[in-house]
């Protein structure tokens, strides 16, 4: 089906409730299968997203001969083929919607004796590939782009990689991890150096696989010439997808929702802290370890929510959570104001203009800056929204519609596939009316 044939109604909702987990990281699962596929030997994987992203980054290494099982759902048995085992695919490499997919492959595939080619949908192939180009081709990579530094890339095997120290312009955790793949292949060291520190995944599986790493916030730092062992990886509750629960709980009134083992590595949990200095009640019960992360029980209960200027330097820790923010914002009372946002307008969407449109359509007051956006709280009409085929920015929108004086209808949400399957299935299990209003084959 083609990303916008579906339209989602949500509609007004009484107190949610009950305990769900939502689907496992997004980011740990992409990294899971990429360095158990360049392991020796045989790792299992729990808790894998289903998600159309994540299986995209499982096919990608399908395709360049390394056998993944599937013993059952969220379940994946990695037959790793060690660092230099990849064999050449017969075809571009399809990334879909994942920006993540194809910047991290991008820094693997630049090593590799073989030549590939990295697609992606509609979406992705708008989104800019300079940044991780331009510190690879430093690498001595050979990467070629469309216009404006566009995808498809071309990247040409059978280059030899040098270890760079790269200071990041942007803060991105996926720059970062290209940066630092590529340099498991390079000679002498690589080190990065990121504006704020970013989410460490990368890192901190590169050592659990057992590649001497040394990092801290904001740095980090390895030498190519060692081997990756397989171990297995337990997925946590992705926090992102949580997201949208929390900001749900927190502003229909009534609920009281339970979300378990939910990731909650510091550089993913800024809307949390958000969350809290609007006034939301949202209490971490039973903290614990999970593979290597943190995790916890996220408790969330109803709260009134009122305005806040979102802390600068929570940015980065909540950069894909900022359009249940916007909701969030849109439901409370007084005036939000986001700064320090930009790289928002070059996600799956311009996300700040998508949800500038899609609440101005439900009645919110909102003024779109360069790298933010001025909320006005208030109350929500029914309408009509268009997520732009962003899936997080659809599973916004309906949440805003749980508060709206009636029925929301949000045009082209298939998307949500890509991170969060059966958002609907978990969605109306607590309480939410939200569904498809038409499925129009396209
Ligand atoms: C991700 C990093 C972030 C985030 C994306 C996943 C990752 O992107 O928005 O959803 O897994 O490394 P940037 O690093 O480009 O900010």
């Amino acid at each position: 089906m083609s990303g916008s044939s579906l339209t989602w109604t949500s509609e007004p909702a009484g107190p949610l409730q009950g305990a769900i987990r939502v689907p496992g990281d997004k980011s740990i699962s992409h990294r899971a299968v990429m360095f158990a596929a360049l392991a020796d030997g045989v790792s299992h994987i729990r808790g894998f997203l289903e998600g159309e992203d994540t299986r995209a980054t499982a096919r990608a290494f399908s395709q360049m001969g390394v056998r993944i099982d599937r013993p059952s759902d969220s379940e994946r048995i990695v037959h790793g083929v060690g660092l230099h085992g990849l064999s050449a695919p017969a075809s571009a490499i399809d990334c879909g919607n994942a920006g993540t997919g194809m910047r991290l492959l991008a820094g693997l595939l630049s090593a590799q004796s073989f030549d590939s080619r990295l697609v992606g949908d509609e979406s992705l192939s708008r989104r800019p590939m300079r940044r991780v180009i331009e510190p690879l081709a430093r690498m001595g990579a050979r990467i070629s782009a469309e216009e404006g530094g566009l995808p498809p890339l071309r990247i040409h095997g059978g280059q030899r990689l040098r270890g760079i120290e790269y200071a990041l312009p942007v803060a991105s955790a996926q720059v970062k991890s290209a940066v630092l793949l590529a340099g498991l292949y390079a000679s002498g060291e690589t080190q990065v150096i990121e504006p704020h520190p970013t989410r460490d995944y990368t890192e901190r599986m590169l050592a659990a696989f057992g590649w001497p790493i040394t990092f801290s916030e904001g740095h980090a730092r390895l030498s190519g010439g060692h081997r990756l062992q397989a171990t297995d990886v337990v997925v946590p509750a992705d926090f992102s997808s949580a997201a949208f629960f929390l900001v749900a709980a927190s502003i229909v009134p009534g609920s009281d929702v339970l979300l378990t083992d939910v990731g909650l590595n510091p550089r993913r949990t800024g809307l949390l802290e958000a969350l809290r200095l609007m006034g939301a009640s949202i209490s971490v019960e039973n903290p614990r370890t999970l593979g290597g992360e943190s995790v916890g029980d996220l408790r969330v209960r109803y709260s009134p929510l009122r305005g806040i200027d979102v802390p600068v330097a929570l940015v980065p820790d909540m950069i894909d959570e900022f359009p249940a923010l916007f909701v969030a914002a849109a439901a409370a009372r007084g005036t939000t104001r986001v700064t320090g946002a930009a790289e928002l307008r070059v996600k799956e969407s311009d996300r700040i203009a998508v949800m500038a449109r899609g609440l101005r359509a439900l009645g919110c007051a909102l003024t779109e800056t360069d790298d933010g956006a001025i909320i006005e709280g208030g109350r929500l009409h029914a309408g009509s929204a268009d997520s732009a085929g962003d899936h997080r920015c659809a599973m916004s929108l309906a949440v805003a519609g749980l508060v709206a004086g009636g029925p929301v209808t949000i045009a082209d949400c298939a998307n949500v596939a890509t991170s969060f399957p059966g958002f609907l299935e978990l969605a109306a299990r607590c309480g939410m009316r939200v569904g498809e209003a038409a499925a129009v084959a396209g």
